[in-house]
């Protein structure tokens, strides 16, 4: 399938807007990303990229070379000759747990009388179900269609995920509009679910939800699994053969976090309020997250002799997955915040983290971590830690526990050492 050249802009470039503009160029488009932060336009203008995701700072760089990828500072100007427009700003959690749409806001009532008759408005970011709507109101124009085209990519594999994705989700309620919309990735060959803008809105929070939700089943099952005597590798091996299930999103850990997760869990709870739906189930899948984050808190204590003040605790991981140094809603440091407020004197150490955090030392290296420690934690799964040398660990620390939250860890190994192993779901080894 071939793919007609369109002038595309990108207003926000953060992961998912660097992202798409980089690969909408990729796919022969011509684009242009649009950021309000003039340094980083320069930066990225000169092909640098911050963002730590795989084959990025290359598509950036083809681009640049090929000339149909440039970074500019001024939204009106860009949009000019635009056929479409994608908006990939940020939507935090605001106040109340529900998305803040001001940046959205902003850059609608910047550009939209600039836009060209019959270029697509195409929301990116995950926006409230009804924003559409709520943006063609704000927009009053006719002849200016308003689309959602909502994204499945994962930090550090966003490239690989925008390339090869599993679907494309187009909806608008201007009729030909979404369809015009899913061509731009036709290249792609990937099926693409055209619909009406809410239903496009909701399958994005549907999908992250169900995610959550399938984690903390995950996780549940895997405290079940310790309780009853079960290992839960067993259990989710069994259960992932089943199709209906699926083998992937089924590893145990820390509780979920990262941008996405706990953001759309909290603003699809308050989505379902403003309709007066008791969203019990989902509601019960952020709790599990919480419980799931003090089992480990107190598996934690208990592995530092039961009193957590005075003890040394050194953390292997912070940022919320392995393969990213993103921090924002990572479990790692809501385990750690609350090991420091009752007292622990916290050593961290990431691949892909350095500099100081509030109440923690961030080592440049894994070893340290263990030095005079109590207790090692395993927060983040980085294949590294697998391969350390836990006699030289073991060495270096004052006391003998591994905590495992990620089951990364060969058991045998860190035993071999002489020193205690306790994953998640899984018998304690001593
Ligand atoms: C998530 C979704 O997976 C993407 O499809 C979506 O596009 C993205 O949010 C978004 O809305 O932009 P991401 O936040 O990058 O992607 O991270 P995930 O790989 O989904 O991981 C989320 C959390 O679940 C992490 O804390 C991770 O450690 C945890 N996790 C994941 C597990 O504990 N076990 C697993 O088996 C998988």
């Amino acid at each position: 399938a071939r793919t007609v050249a369109a002038r595309i802009v990108v207003v926000g470039t953060g992961y998912v807007g660097l992202t798409t503009g980089a690969c909408l160029a990729s796919l022969g488009h011509h684009v242009t990303c649009v950021d309000v932060d003039a340094a980083k336009v320069a930066r990225l203008a000169a092909g640098r990229v911050d963002i730590m995701e795989p084959g990025l700072a290359e598509l950036v760089g083809r681009g640049l070379t090929k000339g149909n990828l440039a970074f500019v500072g001024g939204a009106r100007d860009a949009v000019r000759d635009a056929a479409a427009v994608f908006l990939c700003v940020p939507t935090p959690m605001g106040a109340g747990g529900a998305a803040d749409l001001r940046a959205v806001e902003v850059v609608v009532a910047e550009i939209g009388d600039a836009l060209p008759s019959g270029c697509a408005l195409v929301t990116k970011s995950t926006v409230p179900v009804g924003t559409a709507r709520r943006i063609g109101e704000l927009l009053g124009r006719d002849d200016v269609p308003v689309v959602s085209n909502p994204e499945f990519l994962r930090e550090g594999t966003a490239v690989e995920d925008f390339l090869g994705p599993e679907r494309i989700v187009v909806g608008s309620d201007t009729p030909g509009a979404a369809e015009r919309v899913a061509d731009l990735y036709r290249a792609l060959g990937a099926p693409s679910v055209v619909t009406d803008a809410a239903s496009a809105e909701l399958v994005k929070y549907a999908a992250n939800c169900f995610l959550a939700m399938k984690l903390s089943y995950v996780n549940a099952i895997a405290e079940l699994c310790e309780r009853l005597g079960a290992d839960i590798d067993a259990v989710t091996e069994g259960m992932g053969h089943d199709r209906r299930i699926g083998r992937s999103f089924l590893k145990p850990g820390p509780g979920w976090g990262g941008s996405c997760l706990p953001k759309d869990t909290s603003a699809l709870l308050r989505i379902a309020e403003s309709v007066r739906y008791d969203f019990g189930l989902l509601a019960a899948a952020v709790d599990e997250n919480i419980a799931q984050r003090d089992r480990i808190i107190a598996r934690i204590a208990g592995a530092a002799g039961g009193d957590l003040a005075g003890a040394r605790i050194g953390l292997l991981g912070l940022a919320f997955k392995a393969g990213t140094d993103d921090l924002r809603d990572s479990p790692a440091l809501s385990v750690a915040s609350v090991l420091c407020a009752h007292g622990a004197e916290i050593t961290a150490y990431d691949p892909a983290v350095a500099g100081d955090l509030p109440g923690m030392t961030v080592a440049d290296n894994a070893y340290r971590v263990a030095k005079g420690a109590d207790v090692v934690v395993v927060l983040t799964e980085w294949p590294e830690f697998r391969r350390l040398d836990w006699h030289y660990l073991a060495a270096l620390m004052r006391g003998d526990a591994v905590v495992d939250t990620r089951n990364l860890l060969e058991p045998g190994v860190v035993l071999d050492a002489g020193l205690s192993w306790q994953g998640i779901g899984r018998p304690r080894r001593a």
